[in-house]
């Protein structure tokens, strides 16, 4: 058996992945693959997931295209290999809390909804999220549409994600989340969002490229690895 092959992600990145996305590619079997690779190739991950492959391709100094047809995962994936302004985040994801914060008190049930949410989305919002989360999350959600950069949105929509998908106690009433075996658990949701948001970004932050302190990559060629060398789209977006 190889070095690589048993190796975690926090071994082989020195870092974890931003979300609890579940169905993740062994990263040590990837590692050794591509890390075997001698001249720089680009990798094509056709069902991307969360990004385990294309972070290990990072890390080996490659170039790599991936493609998912769960927005969730294209989002997550494009968070994990992307290098963020962290203060900048910071200050954005406090700005946004302050804002829900200010503007939940006017936001009727009625209203507390994803934006477009049809009526089976609806009732579907309705089974796993009480009211005052739901008023809670919505009121994140709105002020998170309003922020302009789109990497700074992307880690924020991360970070409300993980208020959700949990292993135990999120901002739902269901357990086992992450595991995508979520049954209901709770008469009301162990956490409240406003509570744990900042807190999430942290988490986030925590696990992603600082630009400050870029990631190490193995350099091959001439050719440094940059985020230009990644392009992650959504399946129904090149497909049609
Ligand atoms: C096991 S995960 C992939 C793990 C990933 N390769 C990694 O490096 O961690 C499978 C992924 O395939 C995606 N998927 C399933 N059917 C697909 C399709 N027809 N087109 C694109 N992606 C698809 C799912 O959304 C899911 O994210």
């Amino acid at each position: 058996m190889s070095k690589t092959y048993t190796k975690t992600i926090q071994e082989a990145l020195g870092r974890d992945p931003v979300h609890p996305f579940p169905a993740r590619m062994a990263p040590g079997i990837a590692l050794d693959i591509l890390s075997s690779e001698q001249d720089q190739i680009r990798v094509l991950d056709p069902m991307m997931g969360s990004g385990t492959v294309l972070a290990m391709a990072r890390a080996s100094g490659h170039s790599a295209i991936g493609i998912d047809i769960d927005p969730l995962a294209v989002l997550l994936a494009r968070v994990w290999t992307t290098a963020i302004d962290e203060p900048r985040a910071r200050a954005r994801a406090a700005e946004v809390l302050e804002r829900a914060r200010d503007n939940m008190p006017s936001l009727s049930v009625s209203d507390a909804y994803p934006r477009n949410a049809d009526s089976e989305t609806r009732s579907f919002v309705r089974y796993w999220f009480d009211i005052y989360a739901r008023k809670q999350l919505a009121s994140l959600a709105n002020s998170i549409h309003g922020v302009r950069d789109d990497h700074i949105r992307d880690v924020l929509w991360c970070a409300f994600s993980r208020l959700i998908i949990t292993k135990q106690a999120g901002a739902s009433l269901a357990m086992d989340l992450s595991h995508s075996r979520p049954h209901k658990a709770f008469e009301s949701a162990p956490i409240k969002p406003f509570n744990k948001f900042l807190s999430a970004v942290d988490l986030v932050l925590k696990n992603c490229i600082s630009k400050s302190q870029p990631e190490r990559v193995r350099r091959r060629g001439h050719r440094s690895v940059t985020h230009e060398s990644f392009l992650l789209r959504e399946g129904r977006s090149i497909l049609f």
